[in-house]
């Protein structure tokens, strides 16, 4: 294998600069969490993907200091949980997740789901607590995830600040074009969550087709597809040769027939493998 160049960063609307590839965590188990983000980052990762729902920023925050690393040279998202979206438990949960990290900031922090059946429908006030964090300091940029493009509308109108990234489910059966669309029109970047389908996409004959002809692996190539459409991931995985598969993007292209024949593997709604923000309304216990 080759060796691996620098990450691109992408520089958010606020003017903040988040690196265009990083290593998630979700379904990783707490007692796992800080030997799996130590693996990454020594693999090269400076960008973790955290949520308080993951129940492990504990051991994120670990392995960062475990590493030696210094704060400002790791990029940390968490995620607002779907327990805590009045005001003042947001705030509580907010200093609940800088305390479980042990850091006095993250670089991102993202209502994780929008709930428009829970709450009286009311993401707007939660959000404006999100605007005070990033007035504080406290969380450098702040975004939304699973939001449609309804959703991202009332935030446009009814608030001031708006959100960096949309963290969303897309990956080659699941395109999610027209919430992608709308964030590109108004500053919004787009964040891709299971980027490989949690594995459903890389048997497709077309995937592995491509792989075969270049000599790279299924997961690399998907991978791959999304940081030329200039999408954000973070796949996870707690298999290390995985993780440094995944981290290996950066010494290859793929064509533009190519990326178009990927693109072309859309599926609509029925491609979707997550739940769907319209109707989710899922509080952990
Ligand atoms: N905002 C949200 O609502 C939301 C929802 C879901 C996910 N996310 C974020 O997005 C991140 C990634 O999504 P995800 O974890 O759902 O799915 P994913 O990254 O698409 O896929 C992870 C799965 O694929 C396997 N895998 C990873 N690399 C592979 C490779 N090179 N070859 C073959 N299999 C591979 C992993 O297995 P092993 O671990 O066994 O290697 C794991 O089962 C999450 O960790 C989380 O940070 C956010």
């Amino acid at each position: 294998m080759s060796t691996v160049s620098t990450v691109p960063t992408i520089t958010l609307n606020d003017g903040h600069e988040i690196p265009q590839l990083g290593f998630g965590v979700f379904q990783v188990p707490p007692e796992e969490t800080a030997r799996a983000v130590a693996e990454a980052l020594e693999v090269g990762y400076r960008h973790i993907d955290t949520a308080e729902m993951y129940r492990n920023e504990h051991g994120v925050g670990e392995a960062i200091r475990a590493a030696g690393l210094e704060r400002d040279q790791v990029y940390v998202t968490s995620k607002l949980s779907n327990g805590f979206h009045r005001p003042d438990d947001a705030r509580r949960a907010f200093d609940q997740t800088l305390k479980q990290l042990g850091f006095d900031a993250v670089d991102l922090f993202l209502i994780h789901w929008p709930l428009p059946t829970l709450y009286d429908g009311d993401f707007v006030s939660t959000w404006r607590v999100l605007e005070e964090l990033k007035e504080q300091g406290r969380a450098r940029s702040i975004g939304v995830s699973n939001f449609q493009v309804p959703h991202l509308e009332r935030l446009l109108n009814e608030t001031d600040v708006v959100p960096a990234v949309n963290q969303i489910e897309l990956h080659p059966y699941l395109l999610n074009d027209a919430v992608r669309s709308f964030g590109e029109e108004h500053g919004i970047h787009t964040e891709a969550w299971s980027p490989i389908a949690q594995g459903a996409v890389l048997d497709d004959p077309v995937i592995t087709g491509i792989a075969g002809r270049l000599d790279r692996t299924p997961a690399q190539v998907v991978l791959r597809w999304h940081i030329q459409r200039g999408n954000i991931v973070f796949p996870k995985s707690t298999t290390p040769s995985r993780v440094r598969e995944n981290f290996e993007l950066f010494d290859f292209e793929l064509s533009d027939d190519d990326l178009a024949a990927i693109t072309g593997l859309d599926k609509g709604e029925q491609g979707r493998t997550g739940a769907n923000p319209d109707t989710f309304a899922w509080i952990p216990d």
